[in-house]
């Protein structure tokens, strides 16, 4: 479990990924664990970490090796990936994680949207994880954490970045209201400060405790404020969810999303408590937006 050094061996999914990529880097900056990035093409990745080995959450046959002499896992499965299985997936590496002794098992999840809505929303890239839960839980590893990834700043100049509009504008054409104040939002790379202090601490942060990364608490016209002072010009028009669920495959999920952060915000209740104890193991602030803003969104206006 070991190595020379006394360093505990972590393996991490999705370590070439936004959200597994931040965890390698958060691990190897606290210099207190050996990092193994797990991707299903390691020749391509040769630096990532100290060890770089094959994992296929579709093939669980890889995960032995994967796993192997392992301490701890971070695990999070993409749900945009085409033919995932979140279950099944998920159920794969906790298994083969109990089989290979791993002491630490963090699962990156999101909240349960049917149970919080009493079944009125269905958005299945978050109820599907928090499904998975459960699973983490009996498994009986000797530490286990949940950990929330937010709302990602990245998003807003990648998958949802500002459009070209019918009125010539660049901006935003979404079926949410801007006035209300739903959605917590983070800068994606900084989950990895809270999963490496949890493997760390896990006596504070290892027994089931819920950790969500958030850097702002923000209506769309707050983002949009937040933008223009910095000198964008960006529109923002509240479009019908039946409009928007026909702009791209996948939409119409996205819009529920959306509805569900309405009434519930994004992480459903009140979550103070969990996000300070997040802040406190993750042994730092995470950035604001408008500071995440300036340093990564270049003003194009002439
Ligand atoms: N965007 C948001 O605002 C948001 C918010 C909360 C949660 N999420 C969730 O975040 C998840 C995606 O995480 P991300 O943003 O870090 O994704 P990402 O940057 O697209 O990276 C995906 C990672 O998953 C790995 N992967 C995919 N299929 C795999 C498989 N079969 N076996 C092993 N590894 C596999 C890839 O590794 P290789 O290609 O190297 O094998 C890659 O490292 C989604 O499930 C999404 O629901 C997103």
């Amino acid at each position: 479990m070991k190595t020379k050094n006394n360093e505990k061996l972590i393996a991490v999914i999705g370590a070439t990924g936004q959200q597994g990529g931040g965890v390698v880097r958060a691990l190897q900056a606290s210099s207190q664990f050996k990092v193994r990035a797990l991707s299903r093409n390691p020749g391509k990745h040769r630096e990532l970490a100290d060890e770089v080995v094959e994992a296929d959450l579709n093939r669980p046959e890889t995960l032995k090796a994967a796993f192997e002499e392992a301490h701890g896992v971070f695990l999070v499965t993409n749900f945009r990936e085409k033919g995932t299985d979140e279950l099944k997936q998920a159920t794969a590496a906790v298994r083969a994680a109990k089989d290979a002794g791993v002491k630490h098992f963090i699962w990156s999840t999101l909240p349960n949207v049917e149970a919080i809505s009493g079944g009125k929303f269905d958005v299945p890239h978050f109820t599907g994880k928090a499904r998975i839960d459960r699973i983490v839980k009996e498994a009986g590893f000797p530490h286990h954490t949940f950990v929330i990834a937010p709302f990602y700043y990245q998003n807003l100049v990648g998958a949802l970045a500002p459009q070209k509009q019918a009125d010539g504008s660049l901006g935003w054409a979404l079926p949410l209201d801007p006035d209300v104040r739903c959605i917590h939002l983070g800068d994606i790379t900084e989950l990895g400060n809270i999963v490496a202090g949890a493997f760390v601490q896990s006596d504070q942060a290892g027994n089931g405790e819920y950790l969500p990364l958030v850097g702002d608490f923000m209506s769309f016209n707050e983002i949009l404020e937040t933008l223009i002072q910095q000198g964008h010009k960006f529109s923002f028009k509240q479009v019908p969810k039946e409009v928007f669920a026909g702009f791209f495959p996948g939409a119409a999920e996205i819009a529920e999303m959306f509805s569900y952060w309405e009434v519930h915000t994004y992480l459903g209740s009140d979550s103070s408590d969990r996000i300070s104890l997040a802040n406190k193991i993750a042994g730092r602030q995470p950035t604001r937006f408008s500071t995440w803003t300036r340093l990564n969104v270049p003003v194009q206006n002439p």
